[in-house]
């Protein structure tokens, strides 16, 4: 008998001790429940047009390329904006937002007059240089949001099928043994740096403006750390580059060592005036790799991208270059590509996927 009144008792502990946790899953069923219908609106109806919408109808953005993508020059960057309706019996429903109540901004002063923007659409202007970052705000309605984009050209539609490169005056344009520059083109743009010269020959003194001022803040920019450069070789016209091609044949004994170091005429991104070739008194104005191995040389590999130049042909990069390590030759393609290309360890034919 004791034992029965016992067992009783026990049993009804148990059950109070469950007791807690049953309410506990009731009250977290109706807080679960009550969030679902604030948030879902399960029973609230819009309705749009002639539909009859169930739930909470918000406006949702569409836009294309997809954020963070790569956007070329000419190209168009298009957005819309959609209704969704999310709920119970919820659905997306591509209903009446209209382009033009989109507000587009581009956020770059710097890029004003060279996107054309109009209504829901973004047009990237061609004289925009690849590496080119856009932030593009759009709003709608009470959202508001910022998409970012880099531009880079597609460099196929750059060519043409004789192998000329279509845009030699572009900063970004690529020219390498599979990319030529015409035998008649001519920068109309050559200035002489205000710089140290290694060089008494006037021609190859040059560069394109732009280029030059990159240049002069280079050398006054290492001139700060105390290393002090001399422009020895920049722009060299097409038959200039096929008479230095010949010697150089003559010299490593065959074109095909020759084209290792040195551009047939044609394939020379010197004749673009967008190249200089440096080097220091300690190596008696030479270009040679030993560059690297100096504090200047150093310097400059860490440092060039600052003023809008990349080293064009790195160390272990030959395969894609076509050409031996240049430590002395800069190229300018300025300022956001040439930190890209640095940041990225990359060379231009990587940038551009080529
Ligand atoms: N040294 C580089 C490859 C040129 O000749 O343009
Ligand atoms: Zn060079």
């Amino acid at each position: 008998m004791a034992k029965k009144i016992v067992l009783k008792r026990s049993k009804r502990r148990r059950r109070n001790r469950k007791t807690p946790i049953i309410k506990l899953i009731g009250v977290f069923i109706l807080v679960v429940f009550v969030v679902w219908v604030i948030v879902a609106a399960p029973f609230k109806t819009t309705k749009v047009a002639d539909e009859v919408l169930h739930g909470n109808v918000k406006e949702k953005i569409n836009f294309s390329p997809q954020e963070g993508d790569y956007i070329q020059t000419g190209k168009t960057i298009t957005y819309d904006a959609t209704l969704v309706c999310r709920g119970l019996f919820g659905k997306e429903v591509a209903l009446g937002a209209k382009g033009n109540e989109l507000v587009i901004t581009v956020e770059e002063n710097k890029l004003k007059n060279k996107v054309d923007i109009n209504k829901n659409k973004i047009k990237i202007s061609n004289s925009v240089t690849s590496g080119t970052p856009i932030s593009v705000r759009v709003s709608y309605k009470n959202q508001s949001k910022t998409y970012k984009y880099t531009v880079r050209d597609d460099l196929k539609k750059k060519i043409g099928e004789d192998m000329f490169v279509k845009n030699p005056k572009e900063y970004d344009c690529v020219v390498n043994k599979k990319r030529h520059v015409s035998s008649d083109y001519e920068p109309d743009d050559l200035v002489y740096p205000d710089v140290d010269y290694a060089q008494t020959n006037k021609t190859v003194r040059q560069m394109r403006k732009k280029a030059a001022r990159a240049l002069e803040d280079l050398f006054k920019g290492a001139r700060e750390n105390d290393y002090i450069f001399f422009a020895v070789s920049g722009y060299r016209p097409y038959n200039m580059q096929e008479s230095i091609h010949t010697s150089q044949i003559r010299e490593y004994g065959s074109e095909e060592e020759a084209n290792k170091y040195s551009a047939k005429a044609g394939e020379s991104e010197h004749q673009l005036g967008l190249s200089m070739d440096v080097s220091i008194n300690s190596l008696s104005y030479k270009l040679t790799e030993e560059l690297a191995d100096t504090d200047e040389g150093k310097w400059l590999a860490e440092n060039c991208h600052k003023y809008g130049f990349i080293i064009r042909f790195p160390k272990g990069k030959e395969s894609i270059t076509g050409y031996n390590y240049e430590p002395w030759h800069v190229r300018y393609v300025g300022k956001d590509l040439a930190k890209l290309i640095h940041d990225n360890d990359l060379t231009l034919e990587e940038y551009f996927e080529l």
